[in-house]
């Protein structure tokens, strides 16, 4: 994503959030900060459909935000998203990516199972209008280096 998408973005966060959208202010404020990692999905008229932000700290990271625009669901737009994000963590040195999501969201959580996020836990009344728990969905790759106050470690996950 460059910044000439920010306002397409911004829209894209009232049409889908219209709640609480994330404002044009605050992802301005967000892509100027290196730990955070946006990427967009266009269609054949170079019009923005939908976008992912991640933030990723040391060997962790969490999905921000993703959504896609209603008249392109449904047609693998969220699931490009995901997977180049996926990506991005893997190459930053993440050993897992994290999430929230709404209990009742059906279409992320069957979106995140799709690439074997499990539920790792809840987060009471984490949402408010309407109020609703949030599951924490975690992701975790295969092989990946760990910060350690002791230097890099090379660990992997047995499943
Ligand atoms: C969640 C969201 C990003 C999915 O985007 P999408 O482009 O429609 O997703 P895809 O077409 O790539 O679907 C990938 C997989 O996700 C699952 N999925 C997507 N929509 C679904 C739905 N409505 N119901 C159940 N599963 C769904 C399916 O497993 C799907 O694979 P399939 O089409 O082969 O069955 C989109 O619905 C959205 O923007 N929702 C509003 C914003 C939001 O809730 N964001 C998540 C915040 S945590």
């Amino acid at each position: 994503m460059t910044a000439l998408s920010i306002p397409e973005v911004a829209r894209l966060e009232q049409e889908c959030f219209p709640a609480h959208p994330w404002t044009q202010d605050s992802i301005e404020e967000c892509f100027q900060n290196p730990a955070y990692h946006f990427f967009v999905a266009k269609n054949d008229a170079g019009e923005v459909t939908g976008y992912i932000a991640t933030y990723i700290v040391r060997d962790e990271a969490f999905v921000e935000n993703v959504c896609v625009t209603e008249t392109a669901r449904r047609q693998g737009v969220g699931r490009a998203l995901v997977e180049r994000a996926i990506e991005n963590c893997k190459a930053n040195g993440a050993s897992f990516l994290s999430l929230e999501v709404r209990r009742s969201n059906q279409a992320a959580i069957g979106l995140y199972t799709a690439f074997d996020f499990e539920i790792e836990g809840t987060r009471k009344k984490y949402y408010s209008d309407p109020e609703e728990d949030a599951l924490i969905m975690t992701c975790h790759f295969g092989q990946a280096k760990m910060w350690t106050p002791f230097g890099d470690a090379e660990i992997s996950f047995i499943d």
